[in-house]
């Protein structure tokens, strides 16, 4: 069966049909339609946790632990994938159960930002639970010029701390972070307007979860860039809705785009799903 890629409106998130994540030799076209849509997503895969990272590593080193990662949330024995689900098993939440509700870019406080993501559906619940993708290079392209001007070789904070002291004092059931951990967690610099490092097109770099402020403007002036910019990136236009079946693996890439998971009803569904991440490079 022939590789086929049917592409959603602005060529904004695309299904690819007729590819095994399995196969050497349908990588180049699973990549090549993952740079030019940012978010593909393949139907009805069967992918045991070792396949995933198998197929991951295809893209890139792995990014394994990291300091905003509970340990108890790593899948025993494969720690480079990290569980996202509300199941307990002996009374224990065996993931994340709310990870990633709210806008966001993975691991983008970090020096070296996640590259890509894999996300693989193994249960999910008939009624809520999608995710929400935004397309930051559209966003950039359509930028009004006052507003491109004003992060013109700008760069921006992002930082886990606040997004983490947030959920923690809202109650939230996940696992929580060490003290070294939490130490550990590092506030860093980027470009407001990155350079996407495969495509040389150019992508917004920011937001609402993570990033905190501009370098170089006061609070106010900043708040009301980020704002501006928020607004801007969260148009219908550039959205994608996933809305997940089980077997279901969604690639993103997380230098073009940023995601937001909705909630469902934790009480009477399940949600479970293996993430993977890629390690990529520094920001300019
Ligand atoms: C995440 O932010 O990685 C979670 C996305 C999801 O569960 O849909």
């Amino acid at each position: 069966m022939a590789i086929d890629v049917q592409s959603g409106p602005g060529g904004f998130a695309g299904e690819v049909r007729g590819a095994d994540l399995e196969r050497a030799g349908d990588f180049s076209a699973i990549h090549r339609a993952f740079l030019d849509h940012g978010v593909i997503v393949m139907r009805d895969c069967s992918l045991t946790p070792e396949a995933q990272i198998a197929f991951s590593r295809r893209f890139g080193p792995l990014m394994g632990r990291r300091p905003s990662t509970p340990d108890k949330v790593l899948m025993p024995g494969l720690p480079e994938i990290v569980i996202l689900s509300n199941r307990k098993v002996n009374g224990e939440t065996v993931g994340i159960t709310d990870a990633g509700r709210y806008w966001h870019s993975d691991l983008c406080f970090e020096e070296k930002p996640n590259m890509a993501t894999i996300l693989h559906a193994v249960e999910v619940p008939p009624e809520g639970g999608d995710t929400l993708f935004a397309d930051l290079q559209q966003a950039y392209e359509t930028l009004p010029d006052t507003l491109k001007s004003r992060i013109d070789g700008k760069r921006a904070a992002h930082t886990f701390r606040k997004h983490y002291l947030e959920v923690m004092a809202a109650g939230s059931p996940r696992p929580p972070l060490t003290q070294e951990q939490f130490e550990a967690l590092a506030l860093n610099y980027h470009p407001i307007a990155r350079t996407h490092p495969e495509t040389g097109r150019k992508t917004l770099f920011v937001n609402p979860g993570h990033t905190t402020e501009i370098e170089g403007m006061d609070e106010a002036e900043s708040q009301d860039v980020l704002d501006a910019l928020f607004e801007h990136c969260l148009q219908p236009e550039f959205i994608y809705r996933h809305q997940w079946k089980a077997g279901d693996t969604v690639i993103w890439d997380n230098r073009r785009v940023m995601h937001n998971a909705e909630p469902y009803d934790m009480d009477r569904y399940t949600r479970h799903m293996h993430r993977s991440c890629i390690h990529g490079d520094k920001p300019y």
